[in-house]
Order: C-alpha cells, then sequence, then structure tokens
C-alpha cells in the first residue's frame, strides 16, 4: 500500500476501514479512516499510529517511502484506541520514544503499561532538519490528553480528532470528495462527538487564530486544504450554538397514533415557512437524529405511552441527547395513550433535564387522533413554528 504526499516530506500513511459500521454506538454507514501522518528528514518522525487491527496498512505504507525501523520518533497526539492501539508494535518495531503531553503519557500508561512514553509541555517544540513541531494542548477536545502538533514551515495543523469525518475515501482531500457528502459527515461527527464541549471548541479555535493554517490535517477522514474557512466557520457556529428555522420532530409509534400526530404537527410547522424533518425512532438511529438536531432550533419529541412511561426507543435518544447537551433549544412533547398517560411527562422530565425551554404543555390525546384532535396537532405545530421565528 503507498503513502500519499501531503507535502515535500509528510506523508499520510494511516489506514481505510471501509467495514466499521458502529463506532462506539454512533453509526458509521460511510466507514472511516484512522489518519497517521510521517514526517521523514534528518529524524523520522511518526505522528499517530491506526486501530490495532490495521496494523498492516500502516506498515505497508511507510514502508513505501521508508524502513519502517528507522522512524525515530513517534508523538501520540491522543490515547484514545483507535489512534494509540498500534504504539506498542511500533516501538517494540522501532525502538522509538513515544512523545505526548503529561494527560497523555497519564492516561497512555493506563492502557499500555509497558510504553515508553516521554512528556512534551504545552507550547513546546523540536526541531527537525529545518522544520520546527509545535505542541498545543486541547484538553478536553475531546479527552484530557489531546493535543494538536503544528508545523509552521508547512502551516500544517495536525488537529487529531477535531475537524474528521467517519468517512471512508479512497480521497485523501477535501477538494477531491463530494462537498454535500463531506459537510454531512463533518457535522454528523461534530454531533455525536464533539456537541457536548462547544466551550472548549470556542477556546482551542482561539488558540488555533494565531496560527497560519493552510492544512489541517484530521485523524478521520479527509485532510482539509481547500475549504478550511467553510469548516472553521462551521465549527464556529456549531460551538456557539447557532440554530437555523428549523424543528426536528422525532417520534415512535405502537399503532400509528403517535405517528399520525407527528405528521400534522410537522405540517403545522412547515405551514409557517419553517423547515421541518421528521424522523421516526427505530428507523432513523439515534446519530442521524442528533445530527439533524445541531442546527436546529426546535426538538419535538414524540411518544406512545407503554407501562406508565415513554416508549424505549425514544427513551433510549433523550438520554443520547441528555449526554451530548444541545443547548437553547426550544423543545415540545406529544404522544397519544390508552387508559392512562405518563409517556409524555417521562420525556418533559427529560428534557428539562437536558436545559430544553418548554414553553408549550404536552400535547396528549387518547387511542387514535380524531379531526378536531390532529387539527390541535397543526395548530401546535403553527405555535412552534411562531417560537422559532420569534427567537431569531
Ligand atoms: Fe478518533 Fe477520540 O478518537
Amino acid at each position: 500500500m503507498e503513502a500519499i504526499r501531503v507535502t515535500d516530506n509528510v506523508y499520510w500513511v494511516g489506514a481505510i476501514d471501509w467495514n466499521v459500521r458502529n463506532f462506539h454506538g454512533y453509526t458509521t454507514p460511510r466507514g472511516s479512516t484512522y489518519n497517521a501522518y510521517l514526517m521523514t528528514g534528518e529524524k523520522n518522525i511518526l505522528i499517530d499510529t491506526v486501530k490495532r487491527p490495521f496494523l498492516d496498512q500502516l506498515i505497508s505504507r511507510i514502508s513505501s517511502v521508508m524502513d519502517v525501523k528507522d522512524i525515530d520518533l513517534i508523538i501520540s497526539n491522543h490515547t484514545e484506541m483507535d489512534h494509540s492501539s498500534s504504539l506498542l508494535e511500533m516501538q517494540e518495531l522501532t525502538g522509538a520514544k513515544v512523545l505526548a503531553s503529561r494527560k497523555g503519557k497519564e492516561a497512555l500508561a493506563l492502557h499500555y503499561p509497558e510504553l515508553d512514553v516521554d512528556t512534551v509541555e504545552d507550547g513546546s517544540e523540536i526541531q527537525c532538519g529545518g522544520k520546527t513541531l509545535k505542541f498545543i494542548n486541547t484538553p478536553m477536545l475531546h479527552w484530557p490528553d489531546s493535543m494538536f502538533t503544528y508545523i509552521p514551515e508547512d502551516k500544517l495543523l495536525f488537529s487529531m480528532d477535531a475537524f474528521g469525518q467517519h468517512y471512508a475515501t479512497n480521497a485523501r482531500f477535501d477538494d477531491e470528495v463530494d462537498q454535500g457528502i463531506l459537510f454531512q459527515e463533518a457535522a454528523k461527527y461534530y454531533a455525536n462527538i464533539i456537541f457536548p464541549l462547544g466551550s472548549m471548541v470556542l477556546k482551542t479555535l482561539e488558540k488555533a487564530s494565531e496560527l497560519d493554517i493552510q492544512i489541517l490535517a484530521t485523524s478521520h477522514g479527509v485532510i482539509w486544504r481547500k475549504n478550511l474557512p467553510q469548516i472553521l466557520k462551521a465549527y464556529t457556529d456549531w460551538a456557539s450554538g447557532v440554530t437555523r428555522e428549523k424543528a426536528v420532530v422525532v417520534y415512535d409509534s405502537m399503532w400509528g397514533s403517535t405517528a399520525t400526530m407527528a405528521m400534522q404537527i410537522a405540517d403545522g410547522i412547515s405551514s409557517q415557512g419553517v423547515d421541518v424533518e421528521v424522523l421516526k425512532l427505530g428507523e432513523t438511529d439515534r446519530s442521524w437524529v442528533i445530527k439533524e438536531i445541531l442546527d436546529a432550533r426546535a426538538v419535538v419529541v414524540g411518544t406512545p405511552t407503554i407501562n406508565n412511561t415513554m416508549f424505549p426507543t425514544v427513551a433510549d435518544m433523550v438520554f443520547y441527547m441528555k449526554g451530548l447537551r444541545p443547548k437553547g433549544r426550544i423543545g415540545a412533547v406529544f404522544g397519544s395513550h390508552g387508559w392512562a398517560g405518563g409517556g409524555t411527562k417521562a420525556v418533559r422530565e427529560q428534557l428539562e433535564a437536558t436545559g430544553f425551554e418548554l414553553p408549550l404543555e404536552d400535547l396528549q390525546i387518547r387511542y387514535i387522533p380524531q379531526e378536531d384532535e390532529k387539527e390541535k396537532c397543526r395548530e401546535v405545530g403553527r405555535k412552534i413554528a411562531e417560537l422559532i421565528k420569534s427567537s431569531d
């Protein structure tokens, strides 16, 4: 397998995982890549490794440029195992020292006690063949250990997980792929992994703004070399909680009544010129729902009542969303029940705990919505649209 040149002496030597469909609970229908990079010269430096089952790809790509045994240093920007689980083998093979942040050394010791690791301080630099590698701590983006490595001479930032996409492709650069798919995958990645870390993202973007960057070499998906302003602007917006006039109606249904309510509410929202996305749980996984919530100003959740509480698929989604902590959203709740309610109340409690504002009463109907109840649903939809527009 071949290395791909990024600059005169920096190569992509990572792995393409075409088949991964679940990345610790996040669905990845387009697979992923584990990006590692090699800088050759006076010293040969490997920046990160790959998930252990892909070690052969890493070795093969490095070997297309140089003898693997000639690697002098390995930089570990992040301890999560999709990047670190080949470190031990690479150290055994090369004898190279591993460099990590202080928190990185701490975390690596808890993963691979035998690994020999030296620490690098925030802002410290090493020189190598006329080039500089500068280390920039980015704690909690998205682990305490995370750091960026920057080469000012190449205007190249190894940004670790930040700006990544779970997107397996034979293309290595952002200008070589479909832009719609690229930004959709970047948004899904942000929503599922980075959503709760907005304030850390803004701090990191501030640090990054002091650097002259022309290439953002992320650890997943394609390398950004053309659309940097667009992805940086997208991260700024997402981290600042910028939303648009859009509602997500997300629901599940036992016998079709809550589904009917969802369609009527969506119709009411849409009638006021507000975008609406209708997603049925069970058919749509939570990773996609969260991606749709990323730019939505309102989240409208529908559940039937089962055993006096919400439906299990709805519970899965609202708990997942609570962990990701979307801020500044309007919430609303609806659902059908038979003899005793409880579903909408349970959802409301979770949405309140997530920090949503819930200005409307929950909309509940018994059994099957009749014409007058359908009209009530449309009316609620219209009210949600007004709330969205008035919170511009
Ligand atoms: Fe791609 Fe946080 O690991």
